[in-house]
Parts: structure tokens; sequence; C-alpha cells
């Protein structure tokens, strides 16, 4: 009942022309995939391009950010939602942990982006995920806790239906250390309890939970196999259009 979502994350790679080039390799090897919404996320300066020439496809385009703010208004290098929307973004990835830290994002910030973009129409995709020394600690589950409860304050059942999460642990992206199947099993079915106490067993069994880190063409039909994995959010696989490919076509 809940469909997958594949989505690929390429960070601060690409220029247009790469972009434009790898999303329509992208387009025609995914063509006919049609069990999971397929999702890339590049750059801002290629995201127009992306959404002209991918137009009529089943791959859906994503910003990798948005502003807090609602309105147009005097908040220079920052991009408001209904502009992601404007060039013909339907999602935004939101407080990915690389923008935790290294650009002061925060549980608020989060909050107030992830409200501008449901405003706006977009779909959110809200990364949560723990430090490597907050795992070794045992603090894992606290964390990503207190990350859903600030991250969604305010948000209604209604918004859920709009509202995407990634779980990534922090140790795992790039690192080319994946979670363990079981470990991400795990964690994805504590944020189901999370969303339960925080909504309804209804809004936690309709929402879908990503994971994210070290996704590989070799690792993700394990992934998926688990219960409560309901997608991918991916980085460095997603940069070669083969083998994002094989990610979104891992049945
Ligand atoms: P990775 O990145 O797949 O390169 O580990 C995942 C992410 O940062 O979303």
């Amino acid at each position: 009942m809940r469909k997958p979502v594949i989505a690929g994350n390429w960070k601060m790679y690409k220029l247009v022309s790469e972009s434009v080039e790898t999303a329509l390799e992208l387009k025609s090897l995914v063509a006919n995939a049609s069990h999971c919404e397929v999702v890339i996320a590049p750059v801002f300066t290629a995201l127009k391009t992306v959404c002209d020439r991918l137009e009529g496809s089943n791959i859906r385009v994503a910003a990798q950010n948005c502003s807090t703010e609602i309105a147009h208004s005097a908040h220079t290098g920052e991009i408001c939602a209904d502009m992601l929307k404007d060039v013909g973004c339907s999602y935004v990835i939101i407080g990915h942990s690389e923008r935790r830290q290294f650009y002061g994002e925060t549980d608020l910030s989060v909050n107030q982006k992830t409200k501008s973009a449901l405003n706006f129409g977009l779909t959110a995709i809200v990364c949560v995920g723990e430090m490597l020394s907050e795992r070794e600690s045992g603090r894992e589950r606290d964390v990503v806790k207190m990350q859903l409860t600030r991250g969604l304050n305010g948000l209604t059942a209604n918004d859920m239906a709009r509202i995407i999460i990634a779980y990534e642990p922090v140790w795992a992206i790039g690192t080319g250390k994946t979670a363990t199947p079981e470990q991400a099993q795990e964690m994805h079915g504590f944020i189901r309890e999370v969303l339960t106490e925080i909504h309804s067993k209804s809004t936690a069994d309709a929402t879908r939970i990503l994971y994210g880190g070290s996704v590989k063409p070799e690792n993700i039909a394990t992934l998926m196999s688990q219960q409560d994995v309901d997608g991918a959010l991916v980085g460095g696989a997603s940069l070669d259009a083969k083998s994002f490919s094989k990610i979104v076509n891992y049945k």
C-alpha cells in the first residue's frame, strides 16, 4: 500500500549539461519502472533545464533545500519553495545531515522549511539520522525521536500525506558502510512507532520511510525486503544513470 520511492541526491555535482545528460540517459533506463516513484535532485542551477527536459517522463525532480520563508523577501542567497515549484520541482529534500553538520540546519529550521514546502504544494523528504558517536553511546533512538518530534512539530495528519521520511545514519553516508538490513529495519520500525505516537497508526502506516547511506545496486534488494523500508535516498550511486537505474529496477 506504500508506493516505494527511489530518490537520487546529486549533492553539489554536475554542471547543467552533465545533469541533462544523466537525466536523459536515466529517462530511458527507468521508463518502465511503475513499481516506484523515481526522483532526482540536481543542483539548483540545473533544476529548470532538467525539469523541462524530463517533462512527460516518470521521473520527478527534487530540490536539495529551500528557504524557511514563505514570502518573497530580502533574504540574499535563499530560494523560496514556490520558486522551486515554479521551475517544475515537485519534491524538496529537507534537513540532510550535510546541511545539519555544515550549514547550521536545526530541527527548528527543518520544521519551518517543511511547512514552507507543504504550503506551496511540494512533497518534503525530511531527513533524520544519528552520528556515529550517538550510535556508539546507544542514543540513536533518542536522537531520531527528537529530530522527528521537533522537525514535524505542528504538522497535521493531512500534512503527513506529503511528507516522506528519510532515515540516513550519518556514519553510513558516503562511507561505503551501509547499515545492515536489520539495523535499517529496526530504526524504520521505531520511526513508525514514533509517528504512531505523534499522529496515529493509520498515518504512520501510510508514511513512506526511505533508507539512505551507501545504497548501491548490490544492496538495494535486501534493504527493500525489510517490511518498513519503503525506498531509498541514494547519493554517490545516483550520479551514474546506469547504476541508479539498477537501484530503481531492484525488483
Ligand atoms: P551516499 O549518500 O549514498 O553517497 O552514502 C546518501 C545521502 O547523502 O543521501
